[in-house]
């Protein structure tokens, strides 16, 4: 008895001394069960890999303050992130980042150009503006707009339909004036485009 207490004690300090790195792996590893192995995206939860750093922390802030208010950021994402430090974030956003991106495929290649077409120019005489003057000739985002090149099918069609049904995401954002003018079948041509984009 006497033996397993010292024990205990001895992973107890040992434990309270471990570098910080070790504490980020376990806070990667807890983002990675849902956002998957290499943070390319899993079922509902959407790639990080590759996105950008100053979004990550955007929307964290959003899960936290509960502005990011869809079904799936509450069930998931607001418990995820409640005792998350500044430091934290900071550290799981650069690490997030600096992942290689996959494309994840998984649109209808038929509508591939017509999404393509509205990413590019917008639809003037239906009040759509194009993508691209925000979030780049590729998708690519910069600072806190975010990369979509390759995210999957379903999350950008649900991002899109959920600005028009009311939802928020960032205070401010300009995404739910772009997407109310937006109708289901150019979500879908926008989602498949977007899905195939490297
Ligand atoms: C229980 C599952 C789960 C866990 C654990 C989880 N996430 Fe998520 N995360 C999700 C889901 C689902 C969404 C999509 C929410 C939506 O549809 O709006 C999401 C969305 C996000 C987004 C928004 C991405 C975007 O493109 O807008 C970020 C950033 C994020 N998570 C970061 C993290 C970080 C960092 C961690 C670890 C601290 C983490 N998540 C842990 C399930 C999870
Ligand atoms: C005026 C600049 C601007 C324009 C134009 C614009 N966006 Fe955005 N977009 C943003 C910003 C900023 C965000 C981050 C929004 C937030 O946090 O709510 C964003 C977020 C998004 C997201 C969420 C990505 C994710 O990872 O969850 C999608 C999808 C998106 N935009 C698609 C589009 C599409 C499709 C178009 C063209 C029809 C478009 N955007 C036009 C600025 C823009």
């Amino acid at each position: 008895m006497k033996r397993i207490g010292l024990k205990l004690a001895i992973l107890a300090m040992v434990a309270s001394t471990v570098p910080a790195a070790a504490d980020d792996r376990a806070a990667v590893r807890n983002c990675t069960w849902c956002h998957g192995a290499e943070a390319q995206g899993y079922t509902v939860a959407p790639r990080l890999a590759g996105q950008r750093p100053q979004y990550i922390m955007s929307q964290i802030q959003s899960f936290h303050e509960h502005t990011r208010d869809n079904p799936f950021s509450r069930q998931y994402m607001w418990n995820a992130v409640a005792t998350l430090s500044q430091y934290d974030v900071r550290d799981l956003a650069n690490y997030f980042a600096s992942i290689r991106p996959k494309p994840a495929n998984d649109g209808d290649s038929a509508l591939a150009a017509k999404g393509k077409r509205i990413f590019m120019q917008g639809i003037p005489e239906a009040n759509v503006v194009s993508c691209y003057a925000c979030h780049g000739p590729d998708g690519e985002g910069v600072r806190d707009i975010p990369r979509l090149g390759g995210l999957a099918y379903f999350y950008v069609k649900g991002r899109l339909e959920q600005w028009g049904q009311g939802y928020h995401s960032t205070a401010g954002s300009p995404m739910p004036l772009v997407a109310s003018h937006l109708g289901p079948e150019e979500i879908e041509a926008l989602a498949s485009y977007l899905s195939f984009v490297r």
